[in-house]
């Protein structure tokens, strides 16, 4: 079914979700737009990374649903959302490292036509020159950044329409974090969305064009990144959140 032009391409509405008795996510609504960046802040244990698997299939739906473009994808499966065009890069840029770096691209390409595997591995490598120069070596190999460089890699092999980065500058330096988040907004004039999980609340606002705050479960705050005092309004968001209610403050954009 088309979906119309300002439909948001990912919309989630009162999604609940956890861990078998343990709910984590109390009715959280969020939405992504083509070529949108949209970043996912909060408190450790606020629940993004349990956001990130709802949506990805990998967590149950227990309440609420997860639309994407135009589609119900809740209860689906981790298959069936990557078939739908949603890549999720996990925490902690899990890679084969006994494989080299071409390989890993290659079992990230695995369901793609044969004939186009090769040519959606190199149009990834070229997101990253620094790791096309090593495709033939192991992933151990690899530094740190390098090695969420090739995670992110094997996110775009399969031409996502959206991107979920969990925390992608973790362990990295300054410049190898510049170097990602480059790569994220370059990916937004190519159409691709993405939902951008980060620590680094400068760095994430600095390339987002909209925020979330989540915390306990619920988010907290919505408002773009150009939002004057953004950080302030965050610091009360996260530690406010308990007076507040559940309501959460949606910040208008600035005229
Ligand atoms: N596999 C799991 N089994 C049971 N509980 C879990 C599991 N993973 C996370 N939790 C719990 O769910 C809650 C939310 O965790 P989650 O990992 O989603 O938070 P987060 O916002 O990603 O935090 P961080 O910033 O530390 O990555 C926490 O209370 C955590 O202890
Ligand atoms: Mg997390």
């Amino acid at each position: 079914m088309p979906i119309s032009a300002d439909a948001p391409l990912l919309d989630v509405n009162g999604l609940a979700s956890g861990y078998g008795k343990l709910r984590v996510l109390h009715g959280v609504d969020l939405t992504v737009r083509s070529g949108e960046i949209v970043a996912l802040l909060g408190p450790n244990g606020a629940g993004k990374t349990t956001l990130l698997r709802a949506v990805s299939g990998l967590l149950p739906c227990d309440a609420g649903s997860v639309q994407f473009g135009g589609r119900a994808l809740g209860n689906t499966g981790a298959r069936e959302t990557a078939r739908a065009g949603i890549a999720h890069v996990i925490e902690g840029h899990r890679i084969f490292t006994q494989q080299t770096v071409a390989d890993n691209l290659l079992l990230a390409a695995y369901d793609l036509p044969r004939g186009e595997r090769a040519s959606r591995i190199e149009e990834a490598l070229s997101w990253f020159p620094e790791i096309a120069a090593k495709r033939h070596d192991r992933g151990s190999s690899l530094s740190g950044g390098q090695q969420q460089m090739l995670a992110v890699a094997q996110g775009l092999v399969r031409r996502p329409r959206l991107l979920m980065l969990d925390e992608p500058s973790a362990g990295l330096s300054p410049v190898l974090v510049d170097r990602v988040l480059g790569v994220v907004t370059r990916l937004r004039d190519t159409g691709t969305a993405v939902l951008l999980v980060e620590q680094l609340i400068e760095k994430a606002v600095a390339v987002a064009d909209r925020v979330y705050a989540l915390a306990q479960g619920l988010v907290v705050l919505e408002a773009p990144a150009s939002t004057p005092d953004l950080a302030h309004q965050l610091e009360r968001a996260y530690f406010g959140h308990r007076e507040g209610g559940r309501t959460p403050a949606v910040l208008a954009p600035p005229t």
